[in-house]
């Protein structure tokens, strides 16, 4: 049995991990700034405080754990968080989990991360690749492109618009690709990469690969909503969903996220690490695929929100 603590278990990525270390008969804590999320654990999983500001806090808390599964991030910049803040803090992480003795690190990053890159999340990523390699603890790094699942934004966002708006702006011709990974597949990784011991760094991707403007059209297929989808330069398609963010009270892309698509970064030419097809999991979700609008916003301003209501019913698929 290991001790393993999960960063984020009551959000996305990190709810799946925990459940997978549970039903492996693992010991989970979660490390986190939001306990009062609803959660399915009931007492299975306790939460400790994510508290950069506070060493020694962090390094009790991660103190007899085995393995530290680090899915913390900030997606964009904004007034109330930045990239560059995530990247400090998540050296005092790292740095808590040596002085804890930690044995092994399994870390989230992002396809393509690069230290000359002129985009500050996949730079971000990269520095902290590099920091984790020198820290000396052992570690798995997985580099997933884009996450789906019931909590999931981005595909669930192009759904929403798909239902509700008549046509589909993409930037340029939309031929940049992506591989989608489903959260569960990625969560598996996550943890048979836990009970390893070799250093390793992972693409993990998807079985499908899709052009942008091909995953749009088979999302508004699949729900029943295929839409003409027009090319646009990527300064219309920042001020359409600069537009939409205002009407639904969220940051819904930024342009660095667009300029990143767009630079194919979100595309490798690895084998995929995950098994589940996204079109197979649309037609099994196109009932609610969309139907609401998932915030990012909501889910950092309000730190008693459920990542969704159907969270609270994972219980039974678990
Ligand atoms: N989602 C994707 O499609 C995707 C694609 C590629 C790479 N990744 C990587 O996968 C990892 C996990 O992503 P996820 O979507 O599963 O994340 P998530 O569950 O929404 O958040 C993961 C953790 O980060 C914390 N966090 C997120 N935004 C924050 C902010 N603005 N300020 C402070 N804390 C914040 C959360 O805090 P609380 O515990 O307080 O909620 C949680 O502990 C990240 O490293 C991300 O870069 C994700």
């Amino acid at each position: 049995m290991l001790r393993c603590a999960v960063t984020g278990a009551y959000g996305y990525s990190g709810k799946y991990i925990a459940w997978r270390f549970l039903n492996a008969g693992h010991e989970v804590v979660t490390l986190t700034n939001s306990p009062e999320r609803p959660n399915a654990f009931g007492n299975r999983v306790a939460a400790k405080p994510l508290s950069f500001e506070n060493i020694n806090a962090l390094t009790t808390a991660l103190t007899g754990v085995d393995v530290l599964v680090n899915t913390y991030w900030v997606r964009f910049n904004h007034p109330r968080f930045k990239q560059a803040d995530a990247v400090a803090n998540t050296k005092v992480l790292f740095e808590a989990a040596f002085l804890a003795g930690v044995r092994r690190i399994v870390h989230f990053s992002i396809t393509n991360p690069s230290l000359d890159s002129p985009l500050e999340y996949f730079r971000s990523k990269a520095v902290l690749e590099q920091c984790l390699k020198d820290s000396g603890i052992s570690y798995a790094i997985l580099r997933p492109a884009i996450l789906f699942g019931r909590e999931d934004i981005l595909i669930n966002n192009i759904a929403w618009v798909l239902r509700h708006i008549p046509v589909f702006g993409i930037g340029g011709d939309g031929r940049y690709k992506v591989q989608p990974i489903h959260v569960d597949d990625m969560a598996a990784l996550a943890v048979e990469q836990s009970e390893g011991t070799k250093d390793v760094v992972i693409d993990a991707i998807g079985p499908e690969t899709f052009t942008f403007r091909d995953m749009v059209a088979t999302i508004g297929e699949l729900i029943g909503k295929p839409r003409p989808i027009i090319s646009l330069p990527p300064s219309f398609v920042w001020l359409a969903a600069q537009g939409i963010g205002r009407v639904v009270g969220d940051v819904m892309l930024t342009r660095p996220e667009i300029e990143g698509l767009m630079g194919n970064l979100l595309c490798t030419v690895s084998p995929p690490a995950g098994r589940t097809r996204l079109t197979e999991w649309i037609r099994e979700n196109k009932e609610t695929l969309g139907i609401r609008y998932a915030s990012e916003m909501a889910r950092r301003l309000d730190r008693k929100l459920g990542y969704n209501k159907e969270c609270l019913r994972d219980v039974d698929k678990h």
